[in-house]
Parts: structure tokens; sequence; C-alpha cells
């Protein structure tokens, strides 16, 4: 371990070949060519770079102004913060984007047309830019703590892709965060054997908490054009206190699982968990700081505070994730006491973090949350009323097919329940029936396993449909089963996606009275 290695806070950049670069982020930005792409450091609102965005973002307004054209391709490890995101877009800067976006701006330009969005699982962006599709990396823009005398990068708040950008790009640009704890390094694993097919080897993690790489970003100094000193805070968006419906989630989901310990299917400190984005994992998480689940480990994507809770509260020993995902509280607290957690918690760039043989081997719990689940456990995480983007599937393929039990939670209505969660058939699949094994909602938990494509209908509308909308789907299911071509997955072709029509017509998917 680099324990003495650290950054002291008085000289964040210890490398003289590299202080000798340092910059304001004006010039920085000017590194940046129209029409190039950039592969940019963030997952969530943690670890992405704050000052050259936004520098970048005021050059982009200037030359729209100035009648000339100016935009980028933009890659990141996944969402990023206002800095970036929200800057770039309300420039008009943004021509292509990967892999995975909460930016509501952002979102707006993607449905509005004014903007391609590639949205991948989060574990294949890095092999996918190795297999060359992607086209070249101009330019890398990467968030760190520090820098080391011999010029190595010390990672900040999250790993996301940073590897992978800094070895494909042209060039990179270093910000130097002294808002990140000086103490963060050697909580990550940089891991250098990854290989296309077929050179391909296993990743050796056998547990989560296991280290198989380095605690440092390599970076060719002479690629380095330029080194930004920043001290601005990630941003993530406080979590929303639970309320009822995710009480009752929480709940239904640990009786579940006390239920499959009981009968001897997990082990008592059950199996890596994984806990999703969004507010539903979120108070999950501290529905489990109650739990009799004792020494639990995770090997996750993001730690969110629930997380870090759980981890401070002896619950957790170990954490493998990608990012810390935290509210501004709670990251200022981290900041604070990062020594607490060093040894318990691992960083990885996303590919591993992600990687479905790990996340198999493990045998993790994946949870996660959806927008609608249809009647025989297809599920939509992406897209509302099938067209219009929401965030992105991120990394719930990646645990949701590999996972040793796939849990999705939902409260059964949206939009102050004229909208059903629970549907006919879903407007746009992200997981299959076969990925989705457990679905939970506030009115209770539908266990699909070893259930046929019927089995499971009723399963769904009886236990995790809102009673408000159980009858219709009733009658839909009998009439299917009556009229439907064939009798393995009923459906009615004209009526399926009619709930969803009648939202977009009436703002409502309730039957009209
Ligand atoms: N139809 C229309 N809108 C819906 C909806 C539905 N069936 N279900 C939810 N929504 C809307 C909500 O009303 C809310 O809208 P608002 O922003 O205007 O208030 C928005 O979608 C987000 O829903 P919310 O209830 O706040 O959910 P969340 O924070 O728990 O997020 C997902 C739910 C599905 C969007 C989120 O889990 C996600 O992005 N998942 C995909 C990525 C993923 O799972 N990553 C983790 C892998 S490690």
């Amino acid at each position: 371990m680099h324990e003495g290695a650290s950054v002291d806070d008085g000289q964040r950049i210890q490398s003289a070949r590299l202080r000798a670069k340092v910059t304001g982020a004006d010039e920085a930005a000017r590194f940046i060519a129209p029409g190039s792409t950039v592969g940019m450091s963030g997952f969530t609102g943690s670890g992405y770079p704050k000052a050259v965005p936004t520098a970048l973002a005021a050059r982009i307004e200037a030359e729209h102004a100035a009648g000339r054209p100016f935009r980028v391709r933009v890659w990141t490890g996944a969402s990023t913060g206002p800095e970036l995101d929200g800057a770039l877009a309300r420039a008009a800067g943004i021509e292509f984007r990967l892999p995975y976006n909460s930016d509501p701006l952002v979102r707006e330009q993607i449905n509005a047309g004014q903007m391609e969005y590639f949205d991948l699982h989060l574990s294949q962006v890095a092999p996918m830019a190795w297999q060359g599709f992607l086209g070249p990396l101009d330019t890398a823009v990467i968030e760190v703590s520090g820098i080391t005398p011999d010029g190595a990068l010390i990672p900040s708040s999250s790993v996301g892709n940073n590897k992978t950008w800094i070895d494909q790009a042209r060039q990179v640009i270093v910000e130097v965060n002294r808002w990140q704890s000086a103490h963060l390094d050697g909580m990550h694993d940089i891991y250098y054997g990854t290989a296309l097919p077929p050179h391909r080897v296993p990743i050796p993690i056998l547990r989560p908490g296991d280290r198989i790489g380095e605690p440092f970003l390599r970076c060719d100094p002479d690629k380095v054009v330029a080194v930004v000193e920043t001290d601005a805070p990630d941003r993530n968006l406080p979590f929303r206190a639970p309320d009822e419906a995710a009480r009752a989630i929480a709940g239904h989901l640990l009786e579940f699982l006390r239920h499959e310990v009981k009968l001897g299917r997990l082990p008592a400190a059950l199996l890596p968990i994984q806990s999703g984005v969004g507010n539903i994992p979120n108070a999950v998480l501290g529905g489990l700081l109650d739990s009799p689940f004792e020494r639990m480990s995770a090997y996750t994507e993001v730690i969110q505070d629930g997380m870090l809770d759980l981890l401070a509260a002896d619950r957790l020993s170990v954490i493998s994730a990608t990012g810390l995902s935290l509210s501004p509280p709670t990251a200022a607290a981290f900041n604070a006491d990062v020594a607490r957690y060093r040894g318990r918690i691992v960083l990885r760039p996303q590919e591993i973090s992600n990687h479905p043989e790990v996340i198999r081997r493990l045998g993790c719990l994946a949870m996660n949350g959806l927008i609608e689940a249809d009647i025989y456990g297809a599920v939509n995480s992406t897209h509302v009323m099938g067209s219009r983007i929401q965030n992105g599937i991120g990394g719930s393929g990646d645990f949701a097919r590999n996972a040793y039990i796939s849990i999705f939670m939902t409260p059964s209505t949206a939009k102050e329940g004229r909208i059903s969660t629970i549907v006919p058939q879903a407007s746009h699949v992200d997981h299959i029936p076969q990925d989705v094994q457990v679905i939970v909602t506030e009115q209770g938990l539908a266990d699909l396993r070893g259930l046929s494509p019927k089995q499971r209908a009723r399963q769904i509308i009886e236990r995790c449909a809102h009673p408000d909308f159980r009858p219709a789907l009733e009658d839909y299911f009998e009439r299917a089963r009556a009229h439907a071509y064939g009798q393995q997955s009923p459906s009615l072709l004209t009526e399926a996606l009619s709930w969803h029509q009648r939202y977009l017509d009436t703002g409502s998917m309730r039957p009209s009275p």
C-alpha cells in the first residue's frame, strides 16, 4: 500500500515536470478543437473535471456568438455534474454523448433530437473503445486528487473509464482538485491486465475486496498538455428521505432475504450486494442497517450514502465500486474522515466493478430501480412511454443478467398515481424476463424464479400491481388468455401498449370511468 505516498495538502503536484505545465482552465480548454472527441473523467456527480468543461463551454458560446460552429463528442464514465454536462449542454456544445446521463438539459436535448446519445452497458465502454469502432479519442480531461513525484496520477472520488481515456487519448489535460481528500490514495485499484480476445485472461478477483492492480493511474508525462488546479466540490443530488412506499419496499425485500437465509439458499452474511442508483435502492440500504445480517460485503457500482452508513456501522466489511455517489453533507463528512474507511473501500475501473465475469463468480445480489415492468417480468429501465430517454441502462444490465438473484424495485405507480409501473407490455425492454427474478413494489414482492410466463403474470399482478390498476391488468390477462395467438406469453397485440397511448392522450393510464 501507498500509505506514505500520500500527497500532502501543501503540494498536490509532486512531479516537477508536471508542475511546470500548470496553467489556467481557459488556456487548457484551448487545446480542445471543434468536432473533436473528449473523454472526461466522472461517474455520477463524483470525480468529474469542473474547471476545464466550464471554460470549454464559455469558449463554445463565444465561438457560436461569432457565428462559428463548435461542438464536441463527449465520453465519460457515467453521468457527471452541472459544470460538465449542464454547462456544455447550455452552450449547445455536445454533438454526441455516451454512455449514461442524468443531466436534465442533456436529457431534453437528446429527446428533442439535438444530440446523438449512445446508451450502453457501463462495463462495455472501455472494451468498445479498445475495439476501435468508437473512433479515435483526441483529448482526455481527468480529475485527480494529486500527482506523485514520478508523475503517476492519484485518482479522486471515481475511477470510471479514466485508465482507458488516458491510455487512448492523443493528449491529456489533468485537473488537480484540492477539494478532494489528500488521503484518497491507496483506495484505488487500477487493473492493467485487460486485453481483447483472443488475449483476454481471467480477472483474478475472488472476493469483493481483492486488490489486483495498482493504486495510481499511469500517464505518460509527454502526453500531458496542461495541468489545472481546482478547488470545487463534487455535486451529487441529495437523496430524498424514504417515504412510506420506499420503506414498504425495503421491508418486503428484507423479509425476502431473511426467508432465503432461513431456507439455506443464502448465507447468513448474504452474498455481495449491488445497489443501483436512485432513492429506492438508497432506502433499501437504510433498511439493511436495522437488519440481522452481519459482515456483509458489497460488489457494486457506486457507493451511496446508505452504503457508507452500512460501512461506518460495520455491517459491511468491504465495498468494491467504481465511485462514490454521496450527497453533499455525506461527501463532506467522508472527506473529513477518509482514514476511517481506508482498507475497506476499493475503487476500480468500471470495466472491473461491473464485469459480468466477476459478478457471476461472486454471486451478487443485484438491486436496481425500474421505470416499468410488464406482467411477464420484462423491465424497462430507460425509456418513458417507449421513446423518451430518462437516464440510460447504466450498470443495471451488467448486474441483472449475471447476478445470483436479480431484483428490481419500484413504487407501483408514478406521477401521483396516474401511471401504473406494472403494465400489460413494457413500452421498451432493457431487461428480458430471464434477467428479472424478483420484482418488489410497496404492494408486495413477486418471486419469479422457476415460474412460467403465465405463472409470473399472476404473481406480478397479484403481488406488485396497485389495487387501482389490478382489475384492469387481470381483465387484460384473462382476455389475452382467451384470444391470443399463443398460450406461452398471451398478449393482445392491438391493446398491449394502449395504456401508454391513453396516458399520452389523456394524461392518465387509468381506464376511463
Ligand atoms: N412512467 C413515466 N415516468 C416514470 C415512470 C413511469 N413508469 N416511473 C418513474 N417515472 C419518472 C418519475 O416520475 C420521475 O420523474 P421526475 O424526475 O419528473 O420526478 C423519474 O421518472 C425518476 O423516477 P424516480 O421515482 O425518482 O426514480 P429513481 O430515482 O428511483 O430512478 C430509474 C429510477 C429507473 C430512472 C433509475 O433507477 C435509473 O436510471 N435506472 C437505470 C440505471 C441503473 O439502474 N443503474 C444502476 C446500475 S448499477
